[in-house]
């Protein structure tokens, strides 16, 4: 039985003031809440005070993004060990913002995933496809290729150490979420792709939604077989709306 893992992205919010509301009022509310994962993952500044806040509780923290690099000469980038120094144990790797906006392609996101698996942290693998492309079919082949190229990277077994999250870009911050059905065919054909090379890590590998989830869709999405969580965006900023979510988790 795969454990679920609710994750809360941040994205570019918070303050250190915001912060420590919201974390310890993470933690008071989560503390008998044993049976699922919970994560949050906030921006590099604030790192330090996670680890401050939650070291002492079950919730972990990571990183939104991280250097293929290991260190040198890369201004403004940030390497896997100092988010090791900071307590991190997920990273996640190609958000859709990342790759969108900041032009990361497959090959580079499957670096970083690497990179991630050698410091010895989870990558979190963001992939998902654009509505122009669920529109005209491509879903499947999208995500498809989003995997194989980190596959062409590393080995299946590394995937044992590793968590998938399928967000439609179209589900984003839109208010629009998939539908369970939608989510759990895309969950399912992850699973499969991944069974062709290795049925064991298919079958435990926790594969979590996001795009707009909110604490009255989780029970839905979550009733599904092949989804094992979420990755909640502008939800987890509201800290009694990610308790709800992660207690429909568990
Ligand atoms: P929203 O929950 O705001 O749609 O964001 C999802 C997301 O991008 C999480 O990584």
């Amino acid at each position: 039985m795969r454990r679920k893992l609710v994750a809360g992205n941040w994205k570019m919010h918070g303050s250190l003031a915001e912060n420590q509301t919201r974390l310890t009022q993470l933690v008071l509310a989560l503390k008998g809440n044993e049976a699922t994962d919970v994560a949050v993952f906030a921006t590099a500044p604030y790192l330090f005070q996670c680890k401050s806040l939650l070291a002492a509780s079950a919730i972990k923290w990571g990183a939104q993004d991280v250097s293929q690099f290991a260190s040198g000469a890369y201004t403004g980038e940030i390497s896997t060990s100092m988010l090791v120094d900071f307590g991190c144990s997920l990273v996640l790797v190609g958000h859709s913002e990342r790759r969108e906006i900041f032009h990361e392609t497959n090959a580079i996101v499957a670096q970083k995933f690497a990179a991630v698996l050698s410091a010895n942290m989870t990558p979190v693998l963001c992939v998902g496809e654009t509505l122009e492309q669920r529109e005209s079919g491509q879903t499947l082949s999208i995500i498809v290729e989003q995997i194989k190229a980190v596959l062409e990277e590393v080995s299946i077994a590394d995937f044992k150490q590793a968590v998938i999250a399928y967000e439609p870009v179209w589900a984003i911050g839109t208010g629009k979420t998939a539908t369970p059905e939608q989510a759990q065919e895309v969950h399912a054909a992850i699973r499969d792709l991944l069974a062709q090379y290795d049925a064991n890590v298919a079958q435990g590998i926790q594969i979590l939604y996001g795009g707009s989830v909110k604490p009255d869709n989780a029970d839905a999405i979550f009733a599904q077989p092949d989804v094992d969580g979420a990755l909640v965006g502008g939800a987890s900023l509201n800290s009694d709306d990610f308790v709800k979510i992660c207690n429909a988790a568990g």
